[in-house]
């Protein structure tokens, strides 16, 4: 299939993907291969990547336990450790086999380690595909802090190989979606569109999906790496989202919640708050909120549990001179950065978010 030219790496789909990861690395003589897995994708990924890498280069496996809980810096730490023990050097190649943990996480140990080695991602959810594996942000959270710490640095190159998704729960894809109707919603409204009704949508056509979204990350990306300007969009539903899935993650009486769902809460939120802003009309708030309904499962937040999600959007990363800035539609396919909003605001938009 197609491929896509991000800011110093492409992003390749499929066989051609594979034989682009086969020529760097003969190209570059790595001196050892980690290809960096969690307990799952050690499973279900791994055994289908093996075959499809030529190389004399040994390869090494480096497994940590699944999950956000996991995307610390104790796990750093062990696998720096244990890239230590196994000799790697400069010219190591860390390859990054699994979701947005593994690569956040991979990619953060691979830019660190030794001041930095290659690094290439190959993302087995729908939610790293579209979003965590592009762009070069890696970090890990810092206590229930999401991605208090990290650096942008990008990866030599990005594999899409949809095959991956075949073992992926329900539950996951839904997460990943969420970041896809991000895109359409801040970018494209006629892509925006085509989730209205799913039952419509061509799920043989994965493929096309996952590029068209990918295009508009890397497109927005492209213009502003660094996040001066325009790359805040993709921020959209992840100022509140973040506190919100912080505030689960933390929370011993509540079941965690995936990112694309604590994403999707959140989008229909900013949005609310984008409506009383004038930025987007009632009908344009009301079907965001019914499409992305139809897709996410409700959650129940009372009065102490809004109170603590103020609480931890102060420390959101985005916040500038301590003040909370979102990113708000300026209708359907269009954003605005920069925008500050009344705590009473916020709040209504929870009590609307429950009807
Ligand atoms: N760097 C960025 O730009 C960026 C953007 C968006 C999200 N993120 C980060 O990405 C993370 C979320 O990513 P995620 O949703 O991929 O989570 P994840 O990596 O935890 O993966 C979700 C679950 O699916 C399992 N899994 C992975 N591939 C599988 C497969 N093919 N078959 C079966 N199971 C599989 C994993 O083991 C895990 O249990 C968050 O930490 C978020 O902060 C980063």
């Amino acid at each position: 299939m197609q491929s896509i030219k991000a800011n110093g790496y492409s992003v390749i789909f499929n066989d051609a993907g594979y034989n682009e990861l086969n020529r760097i690395i003969s190209e570059n003589n790595y001196s050892t291969l980690f290809i960096i897995v969690d307990s799952i994708t050690n499973e279900v990924c791994l055994p289908k990547l093996l075959p499809l890498i030529t190389t004399e280069s040994p390869i090494e496996i480096i497994e940590f336990e699944a999950g956000e809980i996991n995307k610390n810096i104790e796990t750093c730490i062990q696998i720096w450790n244990v890239l230590t023990e196994l000799g790697a050097d400069k010219k190591s190649l860390i390859i990054n086999l699994g979701g947005g943990v593994v690569s956040d996480l991979g990619g953060f140990v691979a830019s660190t380690f030794k001041r930095g080695i290659d690094f290439i991602n190959i993302p087995t959810t729908l939610l790293a595909m579209v979003d965590a594996s592009l762009g070069g942000k890696t970090g890990i959270d810092l206590g229930n802090l999401k991605n208090q710490i990290g650096v942008i640095n990008n990866p030599k190159l990005v594999v899409i190989d949809s095959n991956f998704l075949e073992t992926l729960p329900q539950i996951e894809m839904r997460s990943g979606l969420a970041e896809i109707l991000k895109h359409g919603l801040i970018y494209d409204t006629s892509y925006w569109k085509q989730f209205l009704d799913l039952s419509k949508l061509d799920f043989a056509d994965f493929d096309s999906i996952i590029f068209d979204s990918i295009k508009i990350k890397n497109e927005i990306v492209m213009q502003d790496p660094l996040e001066k300007g325009i790359r805040k969009a993709l921020n959209f539903g992840h100022t509140l989202g973040h506190a919100i899935e912080s505030y689960f993650l933390d929370n011993q009486t509540k079941n965690s919640l995936l990112h694309g769902e604590a994403i999707a809460i959140a989008m229909i939120l900013e949005s609310y708050i984008s409506m009383t802003k004038k930025l987007i009309s009632k009908d344009e708030y009301l079907e965001i909120k019914t499409t992305i309904k139809a897709i996410f499962k409700e959650v129940k937040f009372d009065k102490s549990d809004i109170h603590c999600i103020m609480d931890l959007l102060i420390h959101d990363k985005k916040n500038e001179n301590g003040k909370i800035q979102f990113v708000l539609l300026d209708g359907i396919g269009n954003f605005i950065i920069n925008q500050e909003v009344d705590n009473e605001v916020i709040t209504a938009s929870f009590e609307d978010y429950k009807l």
